[in-house]
């Protein structure tokens, strides 16, 4: 056995690869892709306060939200990286109008992987020195092999994930995945290049004391979610709890996830289903907090149970430590 401090990603991959269901080679090679493409937007973002590559890139994504150029150059590097191993037929990006088809004039590729990422999630707090993330998720292809991808292929449930995945660039750079026997995350030593396993086989605690919402949405919200706010700040039992909003997902989940606590982003009366993308954020976010322990609804049901019906489509989103996670359920539902 490794010892923990000395296990890189890339050892890491490979000692679990039998673990996995599917053609185990395939998924490694897919992973160490996600791997380098992490490496790369690191460097990139490590160098935003000082290059003046920074501020809105002059183009609005498909949501109509100002595009920044760091998005961009993210956005690049990832699909620039999956898009040179073979083992990817299909992109589907947040900040492309519609999903990459690769390799699809060649009767005889063998690419199997379909992966959506958020690029760069978080991307308000890029111009702030604040921590952004990349999120991924990987589902096998439903359409024969040797074919173009199509829609159908993209519009899997969450429960079709084969393996998700962020990474936070904060005060240290981490990878954090499951392929479905857990969750593991490494820290990148940066003077290195390398990933450690710095955190295996992270647990969502069961309950928490961190609730984070944009509470500046407030009368925006269903009443059974100022309901449960309201309960998060009475003074009763192991509460009240903190408020922690960071505005980005991925770094409010990481810290939700090793300290216990709940993230909502519930839809309101000035927009129907939230803000986030089931496809690009909620889905692999529900996947981790599921191997973790955790737990994650739209307020009525699993995240990962829902069909999805076109590529950006938004839901509402309640994602952390179980016991948070049924409570505020109750109070959508009651
Ligand atoms: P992105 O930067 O990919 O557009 O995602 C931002 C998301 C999420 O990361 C964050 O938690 C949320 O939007 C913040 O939204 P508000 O500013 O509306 O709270
Ligand atoms: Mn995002
Ligand atoms: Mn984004």
């Amino acid at each position: 056995m490794f010892e923990k401090q000395h296990l890189t990603l890339g050892e890491f991959i490979i000692a679990n690869q039998d673990a996995f269901q599917y053609t185990s080679g395939e998924l490694s090679r897919l992973l160490n892709g996600i791997r380098l493409a992490a490496k790369v937007v690191n460097h990139e973002v490590n160098k935003a306060g000082l290059v003046d590559i920074i501020g809105a890139a002059g183009d609005t994504n498909i949501q109509g939200e100002n595009q920044q150029k760091l998005d961009v150059l993210a956005n690049e590097k990832f699909i620039q990286t999956l898009k040179n191993r073979e083992i990817v037929c299909g992109i589907a990006s947040e900040e492309e109008d519609d999903f990459i088809s690769i390799n699809s004039f060649d009767e005889n590729h063998q690419n199997k992987y379909i992966v959506l990422i958020d690029p760069l999630d978080g991307s308000s707090n890029i111009d702030v020195n604040v921590s952004v993330g990349t999120i991924f998720s990987i589902y096998r292809r439903v359409t024969p092999v040797g074919t173009p991808v199509t829609l159908e292929d993209f519009l899997q449930p969450g429960k079709n994930q084969i393996a998700a995945g962020y990474i936070i660039y904060g005060t240290s750079t981490m990878l954090v995945y499951t392929t479905g026997n857990g969750v593991n995350g490494f820290t990148l030593n940066p003077a290195l290049g390398t990933f450690y396993l710095s955190h295996p086989d992270m647990q969502y605690p069961e309950t928490g004391k961190i609730y984070s919402v944009n509470e500046g949405n407030y009368i925006h919200f269903p009443q059974g979610v100022k309901d449960y706010i309201k309960y998060c700040q009475m003074e009763e039992g192991d509460r009240p709890y903190t408020s922690r909003y960071i505005g980005s997902l991925v770094s409010d989940f990481h810290r939700n996830m090793i300290k216990g606590g709940i993230y909502m982003y519930p839809k309101s009366s000035v927009a129907e289903n939230g803000k986030l993308r089931l496809l690009y954020e909620c889905n692999p976010m529900a996947f981790l907090a599921e191997q973790a322990g955790g737990k994650a609804s739209d307020g009525f049901g699993p995240i990962m149970e829902i069909v999805p019906q076109e590529l950006h489509e938004r839901v509402p989103f309640f994602c952390g430590s179980k016991k948070m996670v049924e409570k505020v359920e109750e109070f959508i539902q009651s």
